[in-house]
């Protein structure tokens, strides 16, 4: 592992304004030193097509490396009826393919999402869990951050001023070091 423990985040929303890529740069803002958080942007990721997945768009190509260079992933992920959206469904679509060549193979990586709604993206949350099974996600279980209201948490230049929010945050950033730390000793002690 690097000296800087290096999170990777990415959010499905290509929304200018959108509540998600604000709450990833509230984790950017929070994160302690010694842990920086790299965010990458999920525009330009053409629709999968499997005849393609031999020769990715360098969109894909730069994504991938982006996470092998990573410790860890913060996936932020609206919630669009009840699931997630299909931009960020896509560019793992992409990064898990060739088959044996998924970037996601035991990577580990916690998730957060915001929403207008009182649910605050759980639904959408337990979908993402389920593709992590498939993908071999390595996912942190707590603590579960769910921004319901997401209107009411974020002024109009997009800083998340709920402060138990801004506080769990920062608590999802610490456990998710944490957690790798852990399994990454566990392995250790395993070979
Ligand atoms: C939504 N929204 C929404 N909200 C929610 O709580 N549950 C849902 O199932 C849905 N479904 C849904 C579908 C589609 C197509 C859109 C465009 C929106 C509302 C959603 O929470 C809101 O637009 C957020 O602001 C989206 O996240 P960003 O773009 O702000 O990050």
């Amino acid at each position: 592992m690097s000296e800087s423990f290096r999170i990777l985040g990415f959010a499905g929303s290509l929304r200018k304004g959108s509540y998600n890529r604000a709450a990833l740069r509230t984790a950017v803002e929070l994160a302690p030193e010694g842990i920086q958080i790299d965010t990458f942007d999920l525009d330009g990721f053409p629709g999968f097509n499997e005849d393609e997945e031999q020769r990715p768009p360098q969109v894909v190509t730069r994504f991938k490396q982006a996470i092998a260079g990573a410790d860890a992933l913060l996936i932020v992920t609206p919630e669009y009826n009840y699931s997630i959206p299909g931009v960020l469904k896509n560019a793992i679509d992409w990064a898990s393919r060739p088959y044996g060549e998924s970037a996601f193979e035991g990577k580990c990586a916690a998730i957060m999402g915001a929403s207008i709604g009182n649910l605050g993206t759980s639904r959408a949350q337990y979908h993402l869990r389920q593709c992590a099974v498939f993908l071999n996600l390595q996912l942190l279980n707590r603590p579960e951050v769910m921004i319901g209201n997401a209107a009411e948490r974020f002024d109009e230049a997009g800083r998340l001023t709920h402060d138990k929010t801004r506080r769990k945050i920062a608590e999802l950033v610490e456990a998710l070091v944490e957690f790798t730390h852990a399994r990454s000793a566990g392995a250790e002690a395993k070979a």
